[in-house]
């Protein structure tokens, strides 16, 4: 049977150290209950002391989620603990995350102390925190540069003390993987009582090796990570949680699982994207942009015949439902008829060849090409199962005058006119459009684009507009640009939850 490996969560903690990108309560509120979700173990839910705000963030998520443990950071100080133990109050499962740098610049320059005095230090703070809680972890600050031996040391004086987690957090991000899991080995070796605690890791990305650290860490027996979503922190990050989630998915063979609903992970990881505003890079594995999209036609062709020709996860298994082929102009006839039978077109050959054509000539000017264009270019109505419909529209424009736009609409077959003024074409026709849709809806954004060029081109409209709290993105392609402005408005009408 497979060994459990907890996730220990620390987005809200040492993720949240990300300049610039610091959550309000209400948002952490939010990351916590979907943290709860995705099946995380322990969320670390902030360090108490160091601020009011995240203080009251450790009350509040304590109150808001139920089956993961909640942690609070703190140093090894007893007022730290205090503070600590107090924000805990609320929390069904608590941890207190207690520690000391022990690599000797750490003890040298940190703590101008000696390296009994910091192992006397750690086991008065592990002591103390058991008072409170059942759960005590200790973490030995840049353990990743601290001697084996000395390291040891410290262990096996924490877990005497009462430690029920020992952290080995390579703080700097420094060590090779086969130093990291060399690390873990030798603890797990050396230091007499380890069976009755679990080994952690904390691993930085600075050399952008924090993942594969964290694996030799669990290859040698650590049987919790610490990670977060994105793998966002300070400096270049923490290990990302969708990446080990996934690595042991894959990897059954290691060995150990996790209670990760793997599902989830995409919409967690846009939440705190959003939330954050933090954009993931789109080749960032598991949940980039670019994480399954297959661009080259040679790949095309192989994914479309058999996905794990060039796939070994399934996008809908972390929760992306997009289409992973991506249109270009390397792509080949396949992908484009297989495009536009998921978007409800079906061409025959003669149809296809004439299509894939100016597909070849749109995709040489344009990198991306979406569904919009591929379904204007198949001459596909967009429009068949809308309930409102453009009826007719007719504006009159011009410099020295004021445009005038009559309008009419059908809406499940029932006709409609109206007629307004405005400040240019597009603004008198949808004053008359909302003469018949008398909602309170607020345009956003509204662009407009040429398909290719030439002044007889086709005009792109895509729209946002927010109605009831939301907002539903709309698109029109047309050569007259006031109607496809109109036809994208009317797009997100229909698209209104009634
Ligand atoms: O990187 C680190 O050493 C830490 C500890 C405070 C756990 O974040
Ligand atoms: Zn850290």
């Amino acid at each position: 049977m497979a060994d459990r490996l907890f996730i220990f969560d620390t987005t809200l903690r040492d993720g949240e150290q990300v300049p610039g990108c610091q959550l309000n309560t209400v948002e952490k509120i939010q990351v916590a209950k979907q943290l709860e979700l995705l099946g995380v173990d322990i969320i670390e839910a902030g360090f108490p002391i160091s601020s009011p705000g995240d203080y009251n963030s450790v009350i509040e998520i304590s109150k808001a989620v139920t089956w993961p443990t909640i942690c609070a950071l703190t140093r090894a100080v007893q007022k730290d603990i205090d503070v600590a133990v107090e924000a805990l109050k609320y929390a069904k499962h608590k941890r207190i995350h207690t520690g000391i740098g022990t690599s000797d610049s750490h003890i040298k320059y940190k703590f101008n102390s000696n390296r009994e005095e910091i192992i006397e230090r750690a086991v008065a703070a592990v002591k103390y925190a058991r008072k409170f809680v059942d759960d005590v972890e200790f973490y030995a600050e840049d353990a990743g540069r601290t001697d084996n031996e000395y390291l040891a040391r410290v262990v096996e004086a924490v877990v005497k003390a009462g430690a029920t987690v020992v952290n080995i957090p390579d703080t700097t991000g420094y060590c090779l993987s086969s130093e990291y899991g060399s690390k873990i080995k030798y603890l797990m070796e050396h230091v007499s009582g380890i069976e009755k605690v679990i080994l952690s890791t904390h691993c930085h990305n600075d050399l952008g090796m924090a993942t594969a650290n964290t694996m030799a860490g669990v290859l040698n027996g650590a049987r919790q990570v610490e990670v977060t979503i994105n793998g966002i922190g300070e400096r270049a990050g923490n290990t990302s949680l969708e990446e080990i989630a996934m690595i042991v998915k894959c990897h059954s063979g290691i060995g150990v699982e996790t209670n990760i609903n793997t599902q989830k992970i995409y919409p967690t990881s846009r939440m705190v994207s959003s939330l954050m505003n933090m954009p993931v890079q789109p080749n960032k594995a598991i949940v980039g942009r670019n994480a399954f999209a297959h661009s080259s036609g040679i790949h095309q062709d192989g994914v479309l015949k058999n996905v794990q020709t060039y796939e070994i996860i399934d996008p809908h298994d972390v929760g992306i439902d997009d289409n992973s082929i991506v249109l270009t102009a390397r792509s080949g006839r396949a992908a484009l008829k297989n495009r536009l039978q998921a978007l409800g077109v079906e061409l025959d050959q003669e149809k296809l060849d004439k299509v894939y054509e100016s597909f070849l000539k749109l995709a040489d000017k344009k990198k991306d090409i979406n569904d919009d264009d591929v379904l204007v270019l198949a001459g596909a109505d967009r429009t068949k199962n809308h309930r409102i419909k453009l009826d007719f529209l007719q504006v009159t424009s011009g410099v020295g005058v004021q445009s005038v736009a009559s309008l009419g609409l059908n809406i499940s077959g029932e006709k409609f006119e109206a007629c307004a003024s405005g400040n240019g074409p597009v603004d008198a026709a949808i004053k008359a459009l909302k003469k018949i849709i008398d909602r309170h809806m607020t345009l956003k954004e509204f662009t407009i684009q040429a398909i290719s060029k030439g002044s007889d081109d086709m005009g792109k409209v895509h729209m946002q507009v927010e109605y009831d709290g939301q907002v539903y993105y709309g698109f029109g392609a047309n050569t007259d640009i006031i109607a496809a402005s109109v036809e994208a408005y009317i797009d997100c009408i229909n698209k209104f939850k009634q």
